[in-house]
């Protein structure tokens, strides 16, 4: 295996909403694996990473937002292993001074910036032909490292350890393309997970996830769900109560969180619980996915 997954600590949070509901609430910090390649990537990337290296590939290519975490873990990553990476980024080459694009870029990432109508194309097979051929055929990942390779490891997020530690009903993690929710939903096919949206109008992820199990080569489950109002005004929509809700977090129970994906993700789940939709006795884990860096954007 060319990556060990790293030892995963489990936090348990307190908060008037679960003490109130008799609920214990535990958090899987991914956040806490490594500084850069931290969070849900580490997972995502890993069997890409050495498929890349199995096949003799000398370069990944893959596709992000000008502070897409994907985007900053894949540089950091490729560095680390001696493959070169090439970040198709939407939007304007003034991003390139931004703290993730300059971290990229110090690890050796190649930047290619395209604009909103050329960025639509990176599902197009003639598209990603042209890409091929312009970096001399390096592997291409999608957006956000979700495919086969990314379900494949995100089935190792939840190990036997976490589960006899934890025993949780419910499993609740932020959801972006679904690659993650895909994985811990096939690793744990008896226990519920719970995915939430951060985009608006995320209900295509329902047949996007069954797609990515049965790419990944095994039937897709049914333990799982989406709840879809948890995306606080849309994707990368920031509220003053959002930022306040981080700045209480991470005061009161030192938990940093990202305004993209964790935020929203606990705060929504907090206010699940806060409106009784889980029993008095019930145990939740909800998986931390990192993306700390993406942070450095509101400044
Ligand atoms: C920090 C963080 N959490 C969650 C997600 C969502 O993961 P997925 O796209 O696999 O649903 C992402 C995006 O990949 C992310 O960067």
């Amino acid at each position: 295996m060319l990556l060990q997954n790293p030892v995963l600590p489990v936090q348990l949070l307190e908060t008037h909403e679960t003490i109130q509901a008799g609920v214990k609430l535990y958090l899987l910090r991914l956040d806490l694996t490594d500084d850069i390649v931290s969070g849900n990537k580490w997972f995502k990337l890993k069997y890409n990473l050495q498929h890349a290296l199995d096949n003799g590939y000398s370069s990944v290519l893959s596709f992000g937002g000008a502070f897409s975490n994907h985007i900053h873990a894949l540089a950091k990553a490729g560095s680390s292993l001696g493959i070169k990476t090439i970040g198709v980024i939407r939007g304007e080459e003034e991003y390139a001074d931004n703290p993730t694009l300059k971290d990229a870029q110090a690890w050796g990432m190649e930047l290619y910036f395209v604009n909103r109508q050329e960025y639509r194309q990176r599902h197009d097979c003639e598209y990603l032909e042209t890409l091929q051929a312009r970096f001399s055929n390096p592997l291409i990942v999608p957006e956000g490292g979700s495919n086969k390779f990314a379900v494949q490891g995100a089935r190792e997020i939840i190990t036997p350890d976490i589960l006899a530690k934890v025993n949780p009903d419910q499993i609740v993690l932020a959801c972006g393309t679904g690659g993650t929710l895909a994985g811990v939903a096939l690793s744990v096919s008896d226990i519920s997970v719970l995915g939430i949206p951060v985009l608006k109008k995320a209900d295509f992820l329902f047949s996007d996830i069954e797609n990515l199990m049965t790419d990944s080569g095994v039937e897709p489950t049914d333990n799982w769900d989406l709840d879809v109002e948890g995306h606080g005004g849309g994707y990368a929509k920031v509220s003053n109560d959002l930022l306040a809700f981080m700045e209480c977090m991470l005061k009161e129970h030192q938990l940093p969180l990202d305004q993209i994906y964790t935020a929203k993700m606990l705060s929504h789940l907090l206010k699940r619980i806060e409106r009784g939709e889980y029993v008095k006795g019930s145990t939740i884990l909800a998986i931390h996915t990192g993306g700390l860096q993406g942070a450095r954007s509101l400044a």
